[in-house]
């Protein structure tokens, strides 16, 4: 009796050993198949190796004003909104292209101004002067209705 109880928890230790294997491979065998569907279909990045986020709805038409450029949030970036004076709307990342500091618009000279290192940039995004080796990068835009819909890098 004693020597069928011992083999009857040898029994369940065997079982929850094997359990126990089975259910670290499951979480292993999880891991690996993500892993390598990343490396299938690595995320879309940007220069700078931002992810990207896809189409976004980011603002309206009527919330903007011709020549005030409006600081957005598009994923884990920043985007400005320019109305031109057609009607228009260009949709411009708000990093500089030097190292990346946050680009702000001086209503004063009409122009972005970086405050790191003294980058400057037209309202269309065209590089002034400063150590930023090109212009602001252009977002991908597309208007749906009144909405703005802004998908990622446009020149990269
Ligand atoms: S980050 Fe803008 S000039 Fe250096």
């Amino acid at each position: 009796m004693g020597g069928f109880a011992k083999k009857a928890i040898e029994l369940t230790r065997r079982d929850f050993l094997s359990w126990l294997t089975a259910a670290s491979l499951s979480v292993t065998g999880f891991f690996a198949l993500g892993t390598l569907a990343k490396q299938i279909t690595p995320p879309t990045r940007s220069p700078e190796g931002l992810t990207e986020v896809g189409w976004l709805a980011v603002g309206t038409v009527d919330s903007l004003t011709e020549g005030l450029p409006k600081l957005v949030e598009y994923g884990e970036e920043w985007v400005y909104l320019v109305k031109k004076a057609d009607g228009l709307v260009n949709a411009i990342n708000a990093a500089c292209p030097h190292v990346r500091c946050k680009l702000g618009w001086n209503a004063n000279t009409k122009r972005f101004d970086c405050p790191c290192h003294g980058s400057a940039f037209t309202i269309d995004g065209k590089r002034l002067y400063g150590p930023a080796p090109r212009d602001m990068f252009a977002m991908k835009l597309r208007l749906e209705g009144k909405n703005i819909v802004v998908g990622g890098y446009a020149d990269a």
